[in-house]
Order: C-alpha cells, then structure tokens, then sequence
C-alpha cells in the first residue's frame, strides 16, 4: 500500500512538471533584471561564489561531473567547466534538455544570454569580464552530454547509462534547486539523494545547491509547483543517510528586495560534502 502510495504522489509530481516552461523560469530565475548581479547582497552573487569557492579549493578534482536535474540552466557548470574535463547535465524534461542543447549548439536557436553569468564567474576567477567569450566555449567544450533522469528511480540514468555500473562513476555530482522542487515529500527527497549519491565514486564530493523552508515556486503559466520544505537539520539527517560526509553547510536568509511573488523560499542552502 505504502509503495503504491508513493508511486502515485511521485507520478503527481511528474504532472505538475508538465506545465513547467523553461523560457517562463529563465525569465523569473534568471534573467539580467531579476538576478541583481550589481547588488553585494545579491542571491545569485552568493550562488555563483559558493560554487567558484567549492571547485577552487583544490581537492575536487577528476574526469567527470554530473549535474542532476539541470533544468534550462548553465550558471551552476560555469565553475566546474574549468576542473572537470567532462561535464554531463540531466534534466527530467525534454523541453530543459532541449533548452541547453540549443545553447550548446551555439546556433542562435536560444533566447537565454548567459552573458552576465559568464562575465561575473570571469571575474571571480580574477580574468577580465571580456573573456567570458573564452568561458562560453570551455563550456560548450566540457559539456559532452545532455541526459534524461529521474531522481526517484534507483538508477536514475537508467540501468544502461553513463553512471550506472560498469561504466564510471562521476568523480563530482552537483545538484542545485531539484530535489526538493522533485519530491512529493521528505522520505521521497531522502530516498532521491541516496539514488543520486549511487552515481558518484567513494571519496568522490557532491555539491548541493536549495532551498530552505520553501514551499512552492512558480515556473510557468498556472504551474505552481509544491516543494519540500527542508531545514538545516533535515537535510543533515538525509546526507547522512546517503552516506557523505559533510564537509560545509553554508545558508544565505533572502534578502528583503527579493520579491515573494515567484516563490516562498526563507533562505538558500549550499553544502560540500564528500562520499564515505
Ligand atoms: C527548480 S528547477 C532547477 C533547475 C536548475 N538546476 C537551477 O538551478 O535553476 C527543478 C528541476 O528539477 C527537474 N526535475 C523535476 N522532477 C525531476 C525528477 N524526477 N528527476 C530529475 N529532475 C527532476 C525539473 O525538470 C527542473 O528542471
């Protein structure tokens, strides 16, 4: 009963997901009038040095990253491009996959300007802005895949895929804003970490980007989609669980500018961790 129970709470989960809209999200998330890079007490400042922080403090090191539940975004690999010789995103829907190929390909085919982000994390790495020109290719360079996956699935690339055994294990997995945003509730978000920390190799480090206290956000036109309200000591409990060790926990409280009208989110969270 309790299987069938969480079969169908994770199959409603994947429904509301049915009205996420990447051009929607990138819009509210992180387009150059929301992300407020000019701002000291900027969220996404806070988000991209947490990140330049994590993949420069020279213990991550390695072959391969996987970024899980990617969606339509690039900000949280621009760091990692720089380490990692291979980098593979994921996402559940094709419409994010889609998303990042088209700005992969570098056709023209996507609307997003990840320039800002580009010009900033440049800036964190002490180059002048103007080479973020340099970045945009190192990314297009690193990024070998864009693959399906479901966290709740305990082989979330499927049984076949880069990951899953025999192949190699990822030497890094990072995941920003998903696992919350994916499970219906706390057991299923514990249940989805242990299913991602599978595909990262012993001793290898996960990076884990959310939020705290969050109960939705909106991510297209009548899609409000519910979240897993997590706490500090929860998500302690479940990175235990999976089996890492943390190695920092970082939490920013949201800014009063922020506007609440496209989530509810109290704070941010980032935490290090490395697998036991
Ligand atoms: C809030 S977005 C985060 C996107 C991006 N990582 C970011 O930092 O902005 C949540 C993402 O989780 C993905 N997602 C939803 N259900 C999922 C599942 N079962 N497995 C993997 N990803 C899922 C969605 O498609 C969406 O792209």
């Amino acid at each position: 009963m309790e299987g069938a129970a969480t079969e169908n709470s994770v199959a409603a989960m994947a429904a509301c997901y049915e009205r996420f809209d990447p051009e929607t999200f990138l819009q509210k998330f992180c387009s150059a009038e929301e992300i407020h890079l000019d701002r000291e007490d900027g969220i996404t400042r806070w988000e991209l040095a947490r990140l330049h922080g994590a993949f420069t403090e020279g213990d991550m090191r390695g072959e391969r990253l996987l970024d899980v539940g990617s969606g339509p975004t690039l900000y949280q690999v621009m760091s990692a491009c720089e380490v990692f010789n291979q980098v593979i995103l994921t996402d559940f829907l094709e419409a994010n996959r889609r998303e990042l190929r088209l700005w992969l390909q570098n056709e023209g085919g996507s609307k997003m300007n990840w320039t800002p982000f580009l010009q900033h994390v440049c800036k964190l790495e002490g180059r002048r802005p103007s080479e973020w020109t340099d970045k945009a290719t190192k990314l297009r360079q690193v990024v070998t895949d864009v693959l399906p996956i479901d966290v709740h699935r305990p082989h979330p690339l499927g049984p076949d895929a880069p990951g899953s055994l025999p192949f190699a294990l990822a030497d890094c997995v990072t995941s920003c804003f998903c696992l919350e945003g994916a499970s219906p509730d706390l057991g299923a978000f514990n249940r989805a970490l242990i299913h991602i920390v599978s595909l990262l190799r012993p001793g290898g480090h996960l990076l884990l980007m959310g939020n705290l206290g969050e109960t939705y956000y909106l991510a297209g036109p009548g899609a409000k989609i519910p979240v897993v309200a997590l706490s500090e000591a929860k998500i302690c409990s479940a990175l235990k669980e999976s089996g890492c060790s943390l190695i920092r926990l970082e939490v920013f409280q949201r800014p009063s500018y922020d506007s609440k009208e496209h989530s509810d989110s109290e704070a941010k969270f980032f935490l290090k961790a490395r697998k036991n």
